[in-house]
This record gives structure tokens, C-alpha cells and sequence, in this order.
């Protein structure tokens, strides 16, 4: 049968179909029963208990090596193909939650080669994009003394032994049924995927000892750690362990908020105007007039609004719930739940963007030279 959406590293469009989406990759269901043993460690991250983090690889084995005392360290990253925008900060806070909860070391790749091959963008403004997005991640407020950040075109010497050894491990034809290419692909798009392997490989490289790794991401990356995973045991490295989450939605109400259309995009840089502006523009779930509103209720399923409420900017599941229950019942408008999340976003953005100006001296000084392990 025909898919009607797709999700691969570099596309995603149509309706995503999670459920089938795990299935076709082959991911397991974040069940009941892995959550609880999660909320062991700490309490629950909302993202975990909305099933927005809703799939995984290997969970289990890494919290059965954890309990006996064996330490992994988080890898996640930027492919920095333009302005930060609020569905990259998803997954990275998230990471943040198991930095805290678990105290473990956390190394972010930045791809500048990786947007470099696949956007028609040159590499110095890729690596300018790749400071700028550095920005953002470090403005989360991660644990300095145990995080690094990669960029590939700086930290190559790192990463390209590792990524040769994979390299080795892949033929052209597993690229091509994995990621889909055709004989025009550029043959460095062919070879990327190494390197998005490789730091997940690389304390277990640079300690001589095989160091277990956990994965956060989007669920569109799944195709570059099943190749990462296949390849991992002939060449003596650990299978990352991963978790994945769905697509941050766009305030236009499709699935994914995309950097192609601004106007349905909240960048971190934005004023409080723009929000105002965007959001004020967004798609909802409520009915054309005010009195067919109040009579039949809005449909938060469907609705930017609430989404954004539900993904990131309400923490309270009294208060979403509530939320949600007033919008069916025809109690709250949208003009009014728009006006709140207006507030609740350029308040969340004030203090983002005071500390990304912070974050700039960090970065700045910033030189990658690995880890004690
Ligand atoms: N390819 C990712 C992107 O386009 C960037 C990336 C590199 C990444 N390494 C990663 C994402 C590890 C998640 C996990 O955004």
C-alpha cells in the first residue's frame, strides 16, 4: 500500500501515523510497565507520560547495565540548516531531564557537513549556524563539566576513524534501501551516515572499554541508528540504546514544525510581537462562529494551540486536562487560549534569550577534547 506521509532524516511530510511509523521501523511501544520502571529514577518527565517520547530500542538492557553499575553517556544533535526554532528545543530539554535524572556525561553533535551535502547552503554558513544553534542548546542550562559539544568540520580528527570502521561495515546498496538514494545523490550524502554513527561509538573508542550509549530523538532519525546498530557488534562497539519522540507540531496545524514556513515557525529569536503575530494566526480547533463554539464546543485533538500547551508549555496535567475539557464544552474561546499562549511562549522566550546571550562567552571558549571515562 501507499504511505501517505513519510518520515525519513531529511523529509517529512503527509499525516504521520505513529503507530505504523513504529511498526515499519521496527521500534517498541514506551509501555506502562517501562514507565514505571523510568519513574524509578526520578519523577516522570511529562513528555514521557503525553507519549510524546513514545518508542524505544533497548531500554531495558541499558537500565539492567545501569542498576549493575555500569554508566552510559546521552548523545543527541543539530543538523544546523537554520534558526533554532522551538520543535529542536524539545528533545534537547528532554535530554536535559535524563542529564539531571541519571548524572550522566551528554555529548551533542552538530552536522554543518550534514547540511552542507543535503541543503543548498555553503559550508561557512553552516558552521556559522552550527555556532548560532550552539547557542540555544547551551542557554538549557546543561551540566557544564559533563557535557561536549561536536562539530564535525572542527572535531573530524575524533570521529573519522570511527566512522571509517563503519564505513567498512556498509555497502551501498544498504544505503540506498535505508535512506532511499538514487544514482544522483552526491556520494558524500552516502557516506554521512558514519559520521552520525560515530560519537555514538566514540568513548567506547577513546576509553578502550565498551561504554553503553543512549540515544533521545526525533523519531526521523531512526534510519542512521538502525545502520549504526546493525554495524555495532562486528566492530566490538555497544548497540546505542535509543528513545525517540514524534514531531514537534507546526502552529498550521500539520505534524511537523518546519523551518520552510516561517510564519508557522517560532524561532528562539522571536519578539514578542512575532509570537503574537504567529500564534494569532494559528490553526484551531474551534468552530467558525462564537455562538456555534459556545453551543458544540472545540476540538483540542486537532488544534495547534493545545498542542503546544500539550508538548511544551503546560506541565500541569490538572491544568491540561482542565484545559481541554472547557475547550469541548464550549467554555473558553480561542481568542483567549491564544492570548495565553502568546504569554506563556514570550515568557519562556525572555529568559531563553537572556541566557543565550550568556551562553555566548561559553561558547565561545568552548574546544572539544573528549572526556575522562
Ligand atoms: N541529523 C540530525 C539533524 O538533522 C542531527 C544529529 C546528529 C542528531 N547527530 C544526532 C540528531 C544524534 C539526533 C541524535 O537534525
Amino acid at each position: 500500500m501507499e504511505e501517505e506521509f513519510k518520515v525519513t532524516p531529511w523529509e517529512v511530510s503527509g499525516e504521520i501515523d505513529y503507530e505504523r511509523l513504529m511498526q515499519n521501523f521496527g521500534t517498541t511501544p514506551i509501555d506502562e510497565a517501562l514507565l514505571r520502571r523510568l519513574g524509578g529514577y526520578g519523577e516522570l518527565h511529562p513528555m514521557l507520560k503525553r507519549g510524546i517520547f513514545y518508542c524505544h530500542r533497548d531500554m531495558n538492557q541499558l537500565l539492567d547495565r545501569f542498576d549493575r553499575g555500569e554508566r552510559f553517556f546521552l548523545y543527541t544533535g543539530r543538523g544546523p540548516s537554520g534558526n533554532t526554532h522551538l520543535g529542536h528545543l524539545m528533545p534537547w530539554i528532554f535530554a536535559k531531564w535524563l542529564q539531571d535524572t541519571f548524572k550522566v556525561p551528554l555529548l551533542f553533535q552538530m552536522t554543518d557537513d550534514e547540511k552542507f551535502l543535503f541543503k543548498d547552503l555553503s559550508l561557512d554558513e553552516t558552521r556559522r549556524l552550527s555556532y548560532d544553534n550552539a547557542l540555544d542548546f547551551v542557554a538549557l542550562g546543561f551540566d557544564p563539566d559533563s557535557t561536549e559539544i561536536i562539530l564535525d568540520t572542527e572535531n573530524i580528527r575524533s570521529l573519522y576513524p570511527i566512522a571509517l570502521k563503519v564505513a567498512k561495515k556498509v555497502t551501498f546498496s544498504t544505503a540506498k534501501a535505508v535512506f532511499g538514494f538514487d544514482n544522483s545523490a552526491n556520494i558524500g550524502a552516502i557516506f554521512f551516515t558514519t559520521i552520525q554513527a560515530a560519537p555514538a561509538f566514540l568513548p567506547t573508542e577513546q576509553s578502550g572499554v565498551q561504554t553503553p550509549c543512549l540515544i533521545p530523538c526525533g523519531i526521523d532519525q531512526d534510519p542512521h541508528f538502525r545502520v549504526a546498530r546493525d554495524v555495532a557488534p562486528g566492530l566490538d562497539y555497544p548497540k546505542p540504546a535509543m528513545l525517540y519522540c514524534k514531531m514537534f507540531p507546526g502552529l498550521g496545524g500539520g505534524d511537523k514544525m518546519s523551518s520552510s514556513d516561517p510564519m508557522s515557525t517560532i524561532y528562539t529569536t522571536d519578539g514578542p510581537k512575532d509570537v503574537r503575530k504567529k500564534v494569532g494566526r494559528a490553526f484551531t480547533g474551534g468552530c467558525v462562529t462564537v455562538e456555534e463554539q459556545r453551543e458544540k464546543g472545540g476540538n483540542p485533538e486537532v488544534c495547534a494551540i493545545f498542542k503546544y500547551n500539550y508538548y511544551l508549555f503546560e506541565e500541569d496535567d490538572g491544568k491540561i486536562n482542565d484545559l481541554a475539557g472547557r475547550c469541548k464544552r464550549g467554555e473558553v474561546l480561542c481568542g483567549e487560549c491564544k492570548a495565553a499562549l502568546t504569554d506563556k511562549i514570550n515568557l519562556f522566550l525572555e529568559g531563553h534569550q537572556a541566557r543565550r546571550e550568556q551562553a555566548r562567552e561559553v561558547v565561545d571558549g568552548m574546544t572539544f577534547e573528549g572526556f575522562e571515562w
